[in-house]
C-alpha cells in the first residue's frame, strides 16, 4: 500500500527531507500517486511539509491506531502481519472469532478506535469510548494441550507490563515502573486501581486447540470523567497515573513486538522461562485479597503462583490453597 511504503521511509529517515522523485523511484510509482497519498495522509491528520526542490517532511503524525501506520513501524515477522482495523465495532473479540473461523492467519490482529459492546471476563462488559484506549485482539493457533492455555494469558500480562513499562522509559512519561503491577491472573493495576484487562478465549477440542484469541482492554489516556461512575473508584488510565498523554501507537508496537517474541518462547519452552518475569510484574506475596470461591467471599493473602500458573493462597486462618480460575479482588 503506498501510504503505507511512504511512511515507511518517513520513519527510516526520522526529521529529514525526501523527494517526490527520489519517493516514487524507490516505491516504483509515478510522482502523481506520491503527491495525491500524501495529500491522503494530511487528510488523515499527518502534518507533512513540502517545500520546492527538497521534498516532503514528516513533522507530526494523528493519534490513530491505522495499519499503514503501525505497518509502516512494525518490526515483526508474523505478528500484525495482517491487521484489521474498524473506526467502531461491537467488540473486537467478536469479530477476531468470525475471522478465526474462516481462517485468519496466526497473528492476525483486530483493532478497533472504539467498541459498543466491549466484553470482559466473567461475562462483563468492558467500556471502551473513543480513541482513549488500546482495544485488540490476536488470533492465534498455538499447539499446545487445552490445559496450557491459563498460561498463555499470563504471558499476554507480562507483554503488556513490559510494553507499558518500555513506552515510560523511552518517552519519559512519569509513571514508576514497580507502580505498574499484575494481579493474578492477568489485570494489570496502577495505583491500586485496574487500568487494563486480558480476556483470552479459545475454540477447542478434547485434545487440541482450533484457535484462541487474546483480548486486550488498556486504559490510556481516559479522564476520570471518560469513566461510568460506577467504576472511577475501580478504574485508571496511563493518562491519570502520570499526568500525561500517552502516544498509543508506541504502546501497540511495543505490545506487539513483545508479544511475538514472548509467545513464541513460550510454545517452544512453556511457561517456566516467563514465570520470572510474571513474579517480577505482579503484586508482592503477602498481599491481602479478596477470592471469590463457589460463590462466596473470602479474604486471605496472595502468596505466588505454581509452575502452571496457578495462584497460591490463604485464606484468614484457612489452609493453604490453589486458585485455578477464579476472581481475585484487592
Ligand atoms: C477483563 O475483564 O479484565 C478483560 C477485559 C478485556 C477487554 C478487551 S478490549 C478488546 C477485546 N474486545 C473485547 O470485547 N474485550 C477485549
Amino acid at each position: 500500500m503506498l501510504k503505507t511504503e511512504i511512511l515507511k521511509r518517513f520513519y527510516q529517515h526520522p526529521g529529514e527531507f525526501l523527494s517526490g522523485e527520489g519517493l516514487s523511484q524507490q516505491i516504483g510509482c509515478t510522482r502523481a500517486a506520491v503527491w495525491k497519498a500524501i495529500e491522503e495522509l494530511r487528510k488523515e491528520g499527518y502534518q507533512i511539509e513540502a517545500y520546492p526542490n527538497r521534498g516532503y517532511r514528516l513533522v507530526g503524525s494523528p493519534d490513530r491506531l491505522s495499519p499503514h501506520e503501525l505497518v509502516a513501524r512494525l518490526r515483526t515477522s508474523w505478528m500484525g502481519k495482517d491487521i484489521v482495523y474498524h473506526e467502531q465495532l461491537d467488540s473486537t473479540q467478536t469479530l477476531a472469532h468470525q475471522l478465526a473461523r474462516d481462517g485468519a492467519p496466526e497473528g492476525t490482529v483486530v483493532l478497533t478506535e472504539q467498541q459498543t459492546q466491549g466484553r470482559g471476563r466473567m461475562g462483563r462488559s468492558w467500556h471502551s469510548p473513543k480513541s482513549t484506549g488500546i482495544w485488540v485482539s490476536f488470533i492465534l493457533r498455538p499447539e499446545v494441550p487445552p490445559q496450557v492455555l491459563p498460561q498463555l494469558t499470563l504471558v499476554s500480562s507480562v507483554c503488556l507490563v513490559e510494553a507499558i513499562q518500555q513506552t515510560a522509559l523511552e518517552h519519559n512519561y512519569p509513571l514508576p515502573q514497580e507502580k505498574v503491577r499484575i494481579k493474578w491472573p492477568n489485570d494489570i493495576y496502577i495505583g491500586g486501581k485496574k487500568a487494563a484487562g486480558i480476556l483470552t478465549e479459545v475454540s477447542a477440542e478434547l485434545d487440541r486447540i482450533n484457535y484462541a484469541v487474546v483480548g486486550i482492554g488498556l486504559n490510556v489516556n481516559h479522564t476520570e470523567q471518560d469513566f461510568p461512575k460506577e467504576i472511577q473508584q475501580r478504574a485508571t488510565s496511563l493518562r491519570i497515573q502520570s499526568q500525561t498523554s500517552w502516544n498509543r501507537v508506541q504502546l501497540l508496537l511495543s505490545l506487539l513486538e513483545r508479544f511475538e517474541s514472548l509467545y513464541q518462547l513460550f510454545i517452544q519452552e512453556g511457561f517456566a522461562p516467563i514465570k520470572p518475569r510474571w513474579e517480577q510484574a505482579a503484586l508482592s506475596p503477602g498481599t491481602t485479597v479478596t477470592v471469590h470461591v463457589q460463590g462466596q467471599l473470602q479474604e486471605g493473602r496472595y502468596l505466588g503462583i505454581n509452575e502452571d500458573g496457578s495462584m497460591i493462597w490463604q485464606p484468614v486462618g484457612g489452609e493453604i490453597q490453589t486458585l485455578y480460575s477464579g476472581d481475585v479482588n484487592l
